[in-house]
């Protein structure tokens, strides 16, 4: 990439996860199996089309199951109503906090070591299908040379499908470099649900990893101390006793993406799950054993494309000009 001779190049297409919910059947302890789903006796709700609403600073989506809303024209997910819920994502958080895509990347003029996060606010709404059967919705952002070392060197176009019928929503991007913009290195890509913490308390990355979870105020100074390294919290004085003396660390629930199927969270009241379902690994860098983030305390569930954990540098994507 960056020769001379591309004059178009499509960086990167991401393919599609899905973010679905699910009526959780079990009695005392809120355990998976990863074999149900949305099992509605939806005839009335399945003959309802999908409708798109377009307001000044939100759009949403609704197809009488779920309820999507997003901000316009940022393109981030400010809300989800499921099932009675006002809102699956974490209220208190600001809006561009709850559900969004970001990558990090540095190149020229960006000094910080780690490189650069940009939360990839889009500029710009499209309708891209409308019919009863299927919405898809999209926020792009064009990039030119007044925004250099300001933001990430790419055009991004971030989709939201939802269709009928489904308790859940499709998300991906397009990423776009074009010849003769900046070189730079893209070190990591993702998709981040903040949920709501009163509701989701148990995790489940794999039918034999899942367990209840610490909440995040149980990581402050006041609660736990810091070990080696920031990700690494001893929890002193956990809200629920039963996590005294253990160690919170998210990168414990890393799993290989050849594993990264389905994974998220539970509620016990109203018993609900909030799942990305991870249909291929074909998208993710470095192959079926690299290892990615999954779900952790926050609770947080995250879907990362590509990243330099585990194996440093050598594995960023380096762009060229
Ligand atoms: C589901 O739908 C079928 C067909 O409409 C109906 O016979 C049945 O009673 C429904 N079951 C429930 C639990 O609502
Ligand atoms: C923004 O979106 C509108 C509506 O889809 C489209 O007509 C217009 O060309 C877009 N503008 C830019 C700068 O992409
Ligand atoms: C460059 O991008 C900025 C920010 O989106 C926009 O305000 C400006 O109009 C663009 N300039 C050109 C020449 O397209
Ligand atoms: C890996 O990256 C380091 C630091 O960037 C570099 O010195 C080393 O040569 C790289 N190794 C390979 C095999 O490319």
């Amino acid at each position: 990439m960056g020769s001379g001779k591309i004059l178009f190049a499509l960086l990167t297409l991401f393919s599609q996860f899905m973010a679905a919910f699910s009526n959780s059947q079990q009695n005392e302890n809120p355990s998976v199996d990863f074999h149900g789903g949305e099992k509605r006796n939806g005839s009335s709700l399945l003959s309802e089309g999908v409708q798109l609403r377009i307001e000044k600073d939100y759009v949403v989506l609704d197809n009488g199951i779920l309820q999507v809303t997003l901000s316009n024209p940022g393109g981030h997910v400010t809300g989800i109503q499921y099932n009675g819920l006002e809102n699956l994502l974490e209220a208190d958080n600001g809006e561009s906090d709850r559900g969004y895509w970001d990558v990090v990347w540095s190149g020229e003029g960006v000094t910080r070591k780690k490189g650069r996060l940009d939360r990839l606010e889009g500029t710009n709404l499209t309708v891209v299908v409308e019919t009863e059967e299927k919405v898809e919705i999209s926020f792009t952002r064009m990039w030119n040379s007044s925004l250099q070392a300001k933001v990430v060197p790419l055009n991004f176009d971030k989709r939201y499908v939802m269709l009928r019928g489904s308790s859940g929503f499709y998300t991906y991007a397009i990423y776009e470099h074009l010849e003769g913009w900046p070189a730079f290195d893209l070190d990591n890509t993702r998709i981040v649900f903040k949920l709501a913490k009163q509701k989701f308390r148990y995790m489940a990355i794999a039918d034999n990893r899942q367990r209840y979870m610490p909440l995040p105020e149980d990581r402050s100074p006041e609660r736990g101390k810091t070990l080696a390294y920031p990700e690494a919290v001893l929890l002193v004085n956990p809200i629920e006793p039963e996590f005294k003396g253990e160690v919170d660390d998210k990168y414990l629930y890393s799993c290989e993406s050849q594993d990264i199927g389905v994974h998220g969270w539970i509620s016990a009241d109203p018993r609900i799950g909030f799942w990305q379902i991870t249909p291929s690994n074909e998208f993710r860098t470095g192959g079926p054993l690299k290892q990615f983030l999954t779900s952790h305390v926050g609770p947080t569930t995250l879907t990362v494309m590509h990243s330099t954990h585990y194996a440093g540098a050598n594995i960023t994507m380096k762009i060229g000009p």
